[in-house]
């Protein structure tokens, strides 16, 4: 059996969904453990198009159980709405394949609003949310006064705890002469919002352990990427969870030894959706050519994501954060005719190399990326399963990125279909 982690080595969107939508047929459960419905994963099988916010990957695969784990904050009426939607594509959903953390703490309405209030009300340097109410959510986790999905089941306690929530947001939304908000006007919705989904509830960090104990394979799901941790990412340019590997254990309630692989999902170029530094950022044709080929609008937020070269200082960097065993590498297809293909080898900051992202935002912006240029190939690589098939070109870029950031590729993916993928190693079949 085997426990395998995966996780973005750039800022999101790298193509998580598609590679653990993949990789969920060898997987018994799938477990998101970080994050929320801010996370927007898109699969692609047989042509019919998933896309998946809350809910793990897994699902879409008959057999496969799926588990929302204790590190997620979960907005419920987003979760409703979403496991309705899904059911409309035919999907199934019950008890049986779908386990949330009775742990898991809630999203709010006020959440959202403060959110929204917060981005809108900044003249300058918005971090750019996804505007869902993630950041408030977690900082009433841990200033110790939210909401857990076990508490939706008892009425007058709920209605306790979620007073407890508005008496603190409402002083600042009334110091900023905003409209003040009332729990009993959620009570009711979200009471029978629980009842919804109370046959999904349990006490999740048991029975990852029944998994784990019985020798059957876990999958773990990351959402967001390196760069957007809290501690390790462009802070304050970030999301509010760790989004890196050590976030599995904690996120569901599983020990570091119980992980036998990590596998870093990295797109052959680089975007990033959001304000932040992004030291590769292109603006000109090159950048734009990225983004149209690479159709990088966001999946939550219908934003254009900013588009740049691939940064191997940065996934390096990733790889060591997470100590990754081997990389999937998305979107190859998208370099398909460019001339000239270039990586990021370093920085100049200050016209001094380093061969780091600092840790200051203010050198963070300043870093100057330096460039390797290496040759571009004409012939399409969409839908190639085979490495022997690649142009020579592009298995010399795969080759050459394998060096600068010194971990393995093990998988490549040639266009969002589930099926086209070139696999050179498959983590559940190595021990
Ligand atoms: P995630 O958040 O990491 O799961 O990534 P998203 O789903 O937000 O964004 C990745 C996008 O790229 C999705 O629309 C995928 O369908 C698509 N995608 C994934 N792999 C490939 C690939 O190899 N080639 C192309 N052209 N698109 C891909
Ligand atoms: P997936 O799982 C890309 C970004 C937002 C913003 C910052 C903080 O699809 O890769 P938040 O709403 O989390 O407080 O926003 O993080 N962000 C993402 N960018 N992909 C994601 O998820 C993201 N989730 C959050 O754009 O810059
Ligand atoms: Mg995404």
């Amino acid at each position: 059996m085997s426990n395998v982690i995966i996780i973005g080595t750039q800022w999101g969107d790298e193509g998580k969904g598609k590679i653990v939508d993949w990789l969920s047929e060898k997987a018994d459960l799938v477990v998101r453990f970080q994050g929320g419905h801010n996370a927007g994963h898109t699969l692609v099988v047989n042509g019919k198009i998933f896309k998946l916010s809350l809910l793990p990957s897994g699902i879409i695969r008959e057999n496969t159980t799926v588990l929302i784990g204790n590190g997620v904050v979960i907005d419920p009426f987003h979760l409703k709405k979403e496991i309705e939607e899904l059911r409309n594509q035919d999907i199934k959903i019950s008890s049986e394949n779908l386990i949330i953390s009775d742990s898991a703490f809630l999203i709010l309405p006020i959440h959202q609003t403060i959110d929204n209030l917060r981005e809108n009300k900044k003249e300058i340097e918005k971090i750019g949310t996804t505007g869902r109410g993630i950041g408030p959510s977690y900082e009433d986790k841990v200033g110790r006064r939210a909401v857990k999905i076990c508490d939706l089941f008892d009425k007058v306690d709920l209605l306790k705890k979620l007073l407890k929530v508005y008496d603190f947001h409402n002083v600042w939304l009334k110091a900023m002469g905003e409209k003040i908000q009332y729990p009993e006007d959620i009570l009711n919705e979200l009471y029978d919002i629980g009842q919804f989904i109370i046959s999904f509830v349990q006490p999740s960090s048991l029975l990852i352990s029944k998994y784990n104990d019985t020798s059957l394979n876990i999958l773990f799901e990351g959402a967001q990427g390196t760069f957007l941790d809290i501690d390790h990412g462009t802070y304050p340019y970030v999301t509010s969870s760790n989004t890196i590997a050590s976030q599995a254990g904690v996120g569901t309630g599983l020990g570091p030894t119980s992980i036998d692989f990590t596998i870093g999902i990295t797109k052959a170029y680089t975007t990033r959706v959001g304000s932040g530094p992004f030291p590769t950022e292109d603006t000109s044709t090159d950048g734009i050519q990225l983004g149209t080929r690479g159709h990088e609008f966001g999946t939550v937020t219908g934003r254009q994501r900013r588009c740049g070269w691939f940064d191997a200082v940065l996934v390096k960097q990733a790889v060591s954060l997470s100590s990754i065993n081997g990389i999937a590498l998305t979107k190859l297809d998208v370099l398909d005719g460019f001339n000239s293909i270039k990586i990021c080898t370093g920085y100049y900051l200050d016209n001094n190399f380093i061969n780091y992202l600092p840790s200051s935002d203010k050198q963070q912006k300043k870093v100057k990326p330096i460039y390797e240029v290496i040759e571009g190939w004409d012939e399409s690589v969409v839908g190639v399963r085979e490495f022997d098939k690649l142009p020579k070109e592009a298995k010399f870029y795969i080759k050459r990125i394998e060096k600068l950031i010194n971990c393995p590729i093990i998988l490549i993916s040639t266009s969002p279909e589930r099926e086209d993928t070139i696999y050179l190693k498959n983590p559940f079949e190595m021990n």
